[in-house]
């Protein structure tokens, strides 16, 4: 199956005829977009000479991949601005082998950019990071905040089903790809270039650099926040999203039973270490409603969220009861995971939001 970063790994070898370099890691092939068997991308060259020799290779090796239908852009290298390309080419180079140093010329990840960005975390998985990140994105944006999110879970995407989007983002002719805005969020999924269900198979560099292009390739706009949902435990990813923004601080999630507490101490652990500040502890599927009495059951224990938030010296944000939204397929704003407003849950996750703003609003 054709995909991006199949694509970016079969033009890896390519190199500059000049100086030798590979062209993809100097990012002189860019804004590489595939969808089913079309695939668009722009080349910068250096020399008239190189120019058709560089289109019929890439072209050629993109036909044997499957490709149909073929566009590509070149883009001269033009002596006014060669020299300020070539240091271009070594922040680039820099950037693919993946110093935060690199990261500097990035706005949306530099300090200045003054947003806010929360990667959701926990020690394992199905816990519900990933409805805490869709329904607080969708309270933030409630409050009249700027959000985006970005879907980190490289493996594992499910924001898009989650949050019941069913169009791609678009993408204009440079290669700026525009997110998928759903209930006032803008969201970027791995999930939106990759077709049916197929799993996810990628060497680990792979990941740092997929997070790179949704930093760098994605037009966010202005935003406020930007919530990160990130795969489970604290592995190679996790670490990937705490190297690139070491500004990130993180909202820890868990069930209340004793061993799920302590299994996300481990990724309160790894945040703490990596000096990323833990803005509280998120404690879902805390308890059932009967329906009935309107009593609260303790299907899974008790304590958990709240002995962890003691362990990491931060607060117990909120307790999420169990229960699904109660939204239908027929509706217009469906999505499976978003509890409406208004309904119970709905009004926890206003709240968590709230005491965030305040948290994060004030210290600006
Ligand atoms: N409060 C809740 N009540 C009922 N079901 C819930 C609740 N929170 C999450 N779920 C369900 O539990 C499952 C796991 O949730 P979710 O996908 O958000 O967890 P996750 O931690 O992101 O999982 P993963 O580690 O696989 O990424 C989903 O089917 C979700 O709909
Ligand atoms: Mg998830």
């Amino acid at each position: 199956m054709l995909t991006r970063e199949t694509v970016q790994e079969i033009l890896q070898p390519l190199r500059d005829p000049e100086t030798g370099k590979s062209l993809m890691e100097l990012q002189r092939i860019r804004d590489i977009v595939v969808k089913e068997r079309t695939v668009r991308l722009s080349v910068t060259y250096r020399s008239e000479d190189v120019r058709a020799s560089l289109e019929a290779q890439i072209r050629e090796i993109l036909e044997a991949m499957g490709a149909e239908d073929i566009h590509i852009r070149m883009r001269p290298l033009d002596n006014a601005v060669s020299g300020a390309t070539r240091e271009e080419d070594n922040d680039r180079e820099k950037l693919t082998k993946g110093h935060a140093a690199g990261m500097e010329q990035n706005t949306l990840l530099s300090e200045q950019s003054g947003v806010h960005f929360i990667a959701i975390a926990s020690g394992k998985g199905g816990v519900g990071k990933s409805t805490v990140t869709v329904n607080l994105a969708a309270a933030l944006a409630r409050q009249g905040k700027k959000v985006g999110l970005i879907d980190a879970d490289i493996y594992g995407f499910s924001v898009p089903d989650m949050m019941g989007i069913e169009e791609g983002p678009s993408v204009t002719e440079e290669g700026v790809i525009h997110p998928v805005e759903r209930f006032g969020v803008k969201v970027m999924s791995m999930g939106f270039f990759i077709r049916e269900n197929s799993p996810v198979i990628w060497r680990g560099p792979m990941l740092g650099k997929m997070l790179r292009q949704f930093f760098a390739d994605v037009a966010w706009g202005d935003l406020d926040y930007m919530l990160l949902d990130l795969p489970p435990g604290t592995g190679d990813v996790a670490l990937d999203v705490h190297q690139m923004i070491p500004q990130s601080k993180e909202i820890i999630v868990t069930t209340p039973h004793a061993t799920a507490a302590f299994v996300a101490a481990r990724a309160g652990a790894m945040a703490l270490q990596t000096d990323h500040e833990i803005l509280g502890v998120v404690e879902n599927m805390s308890y059932y409603v009967c329906s009935h009495g309107g009593e609260k059951d303790y299907v899974f224990g008790r304590g958990g969220g709240g002995k962890l938030a003691e362990t990491l010296h931060t607060e117990l944000l909120a307790q999420l009861p169990l229960g699904a939204p109660d939204n239908h397929p027929s509706e217009p704003d469906f999505s499976p995971s978003v509890y409406k407003a208004g309904t119970e849950s709905a009004g926890i996750y206003d709240e968590i939001a709230a005491r965030i703003a305040a948290k994060l609003e004030e210290s600006v």
